[in-house]
Formats: C-alpha cells, structure tokens, sequence
C-alpha cells in the first residue's frame, strides 16, 4: 500500500462507520462491535477526519458534547440508537441514565479541538466549544482531585479507556492471571456503585476505585495545555494562564509520586501506593513531555527497545513481555493497539526522537498491511484480534501527516510550531 492508498483506505472506512441521528453526526469505532459514539475514539476520529472531512470533524466534537452532564463531566458512551444485540447493551441497562454512560474516558478533547484548528483557523469553532471544554476540565480538576493534590482520579477500569488492563488488577482485587468474565464482573459491580453512589466521584466512589492512572494523567497535561492554548486564542488570558498552571501542577505531581527510577507507575490510595506492573503506560508520559530529556532517553533504550519488554517484532505490546500478566491476546493484557503507537509516535517526536518515531510509524502500517483495521494485534505474529472494521488503524494517516512535517525539524522547532 503506498501513501494514497492508505490514504483512500482511510478514507473509505470513515465514510462507512459515519453516522447521523437528527442533526448528530459521529462515528462508529466499529459498526459491529461498538455501535455507538464513544469519547477517546471520537477524539481520535476528529484527528483523523481533520486531515479531509475537516467540517465533519467538527460535528463529530460537537455532537460529543451535546450531552454533558450538569457538572461539567462528559458521558465516554452515546446511545444516539439502540441496539439491543450490541454487547454493550448490558452496561447500558447498569449505567443509571437514559441514552449515555456514567464515567468518562481519557480527556483527548481539548486537543483533538486544537488539533482542528490548527488546519484552518476557524476561531468561531474554538468559540462554539469553548464552554463544554472549560466545564469539563474544570470538572476533572474539582471531581476528580479534591483536595488539590493535582493528580486526576479514575474510578473504574474503564475510565482510562485501557479496560481489562494488569494495572487495575491489585484495585479489583483479581490475580494477574484470570478470566475475561472475572474482570467484566467486577466492573460491571462498580458501575452499579456508581448508581448507587448518585454519581458523586469524589464522595463516594472514592471508596470503592480510585487509582491515578499515568495515561490519563499525562493526557490530562497535554490537555490542559491545549485548553490554555485555545483560551489564548479566544483573548481569554485569565484562563489560558490558569489552565497551564494546572498543567504544570499535574506535572510535578506524576514526577513526585509516580516516577521511580526512571519508570512512571500508576497509584492507588491517599498514600499514592505504586501500582508495580510494567505496561506501556510508562511510556505515555512522553506525549506530554513530563520526563526531562535524559529520561526520556532512558525510558526509550531501557524500556522501549528492551526485547524483553516492549521490543517485541509487531512494536510495542501494551503490558511488558515479560510480565506475569502478559497475555498476548488478551483484551488490554498484551496485544498492541494503534491508538497506543500513535501517542508514543507523539511522544517520541516531542524529544526528537525521529527514527524511533519512525520505526513506530512503520510497524503500525506493517499491521495494518498484514491484518487490515483491526482492533488489536498480536505482537508477536501481527495477526489481528477483536473488532472489525476498527477506525483507530486510521491513526496512522495522522502519523503519516506529522512524519512528513516533522521529520527534519529539531524538537525546539516542533514546539514553535505546536504553539
Ligand atoms: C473498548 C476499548 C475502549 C474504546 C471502546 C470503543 O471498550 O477498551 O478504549 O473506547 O472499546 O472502541
């Protein structure tokens, strides 16, 4: 496949997952397994779509936030249609509201919104998403962080889009290796706590989950930042300067309670208790610049290219190889997953880091040449795994967009040109 035709292929699976209740438009991450408009993928499909539908990608934000709660929180499931086959039918029964979920997803939005405008300026829509986006951060820093120690609380697996992830076993009380209907049972459990919970995160669910996830809290940051960003721009500057002062707290917070020696572990509990299992997560705080440049460097020849964790001949499996829990087609326990290679890619762009980059990229599209857009694949054999028809493969046109931008540019270039 060479670029165009990569480019069609992308194309084309947009267009079909594309669809439109009343004036609605979103897209399906999978029209058989996920019939409904999730939050990250939704994200990740407004980046994707910027690069030719960009009126399309629009909607696809707008249509995210139509139903945000009261307090800001944006629900990570829309049912726009019901269909009662689907599996998540079941969790639809639990959550407690009419038509969307009751947690929310990684926070991608402030970026995916910026990521648009960069492509045309059109500051109307910077103005039509500027509430929704202020409330909802303004909630994950309240909500989630009550008393301001500057590290955002997930209170269910699910919440960190990572599901079934090893890191949520010691919190879910489960060993590291048991069945797939073990965890769903145990998740399912705390999102009827959530109900009955009235959905009061720092109250309540707080007792019964609460980790500070890496992932999620280095999205947090680059979020945060792109929020700041787009305040900046709407003439905005008590926002814009508070925002990136939160940015800069949370920061410091994941350096001073995750990092130790050179590896960033999610936490659990008031006394910030390391969660001690090796997942690509140690890698994702390089999307949001958090490790110094020397760290990051040693996180790339210690942990990325280390044959015995995350080198594997299909890229970078989402739990260490050498893990008790490693599963190599296990949901979230080992496969590689296209939307992890894209926030690496990013990362390692973010220190110069191009032929590392490089490498991701092109692992990425060999997986895609052999098994098509599949969700997940085995890093070992690039066979693909799960959903069908899966629009995160599509990540990689983005990946191909930056690399061409990017690859001679020195790191302080790139940061010029992100601001
Ligand atoms: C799975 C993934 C989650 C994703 C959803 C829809 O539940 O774990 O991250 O948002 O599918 O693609």
């Amino acid at each position: 496949m060479d670029d165009a035709q990569l480019k069609d292929a992308v194309v084309a699976l947009m267009r079909e997952n594309r669809r439109q209740k009343d004036s609605h438009i979103y897209t399906l991450p999978s029209p058989q397994t996920y019939p409904y408009q999730w939050f990250w993928d939704s994200c990740f499909h407004a980046i994707i779509l910027s690069h030719f539908d960009i009126e399309i990608a629009k909607e696809e934000m707008i249509s995210l936030t139509i139903r945000q709660f009261e307090n800001g929180m944006i629900p990570h499931m829309i049912y726009w249609e019901r269909n009662h086959d689907a599996e998540h039918d079941e969790f639809n029964v639990a959550w407690g509201k009419d038509g969307t979920s009751t947690l929310i997803q990684p926070p991608m939005l402030a970026y995916a919104v910026w990521h648009i405008y960069q492509r045309d300026q059109d500051v109307a829509f910077l103005e039509r998403m500027y509430s929704p986006l202020f409330h909802f951060y303004r909630y994950l820093l309240n909500e989630r962080d009550p008393y301001g120690k500057h590290l955002i609380g997930i209170i269910n697996p699910d919440e960190s889009g990572e599901d079934n992830s090893s890191r949520f076993d010691s919190a879910l009380d489960l060993p590291p290796v048991h069945t797939i209907y073990e965890n769903h049972k145990r998740r399912l459990a705390l999102v009827e706590e959530n109900r009955v919970c009235n959905f009061d995160a720092p109250f309540c669910m707080k007792n019964f989950f609460w980790v500070k996830d890496v992932p999620f809290n280095a999205i947090t940051v680059e979020n945060l930042r792109a929020v700041s960003r787009i305040a900046a721009k709407l003439n905005r500057g008590d926002d814009a300067a508070y925002f990136n002062e939160q940015a800069d707290l949370v920061r410091s917070a994941m350096r001073s309670h995750m990092l130790e020696n050179g590896v960033y572990w999610s936490t659990r509990g008031e006394q910030f208790e390391k969660i001690k299992v090796l997942t690509w997560a140690t890698l994702a705080p390089l999307f949001a610049r958090i490790p110094t440049h020397e760290e990051a460097r040693a996180l790339v020849q210690e942990h990325l290219q280390n044959e015995k964790e995350f080198n594997t001949p299909f890229g970078i499996p989402t739990v260490a190889a050498n893990d008790l829990s490693f599963d190599p087609q296990g949901f979230w326990r080992g496969p590689v997953w296209i939307a992890v290679n894209w926030f690496v890619f990013n990362g390692l762009l973010n220190y110069g880091f191009t032929e590392e980059a490089d490498k991701v990229y092109l692992d990425s599209r060999r997986l895609l040449e052999k098994s098509g857009f599949r969700e997940q694949f085995h890093p070992f054999t690039g066979d693909g795994y799960g959903a069908k028809q899966f629009t995160w493969g599509a990540l990689v046109l983005d990946m191909m967009e930056r690399q061409k931008q990017h690859v001679h540019l020195t790191p302080k270039q790139q940061m010029e040109l992100q601001n």
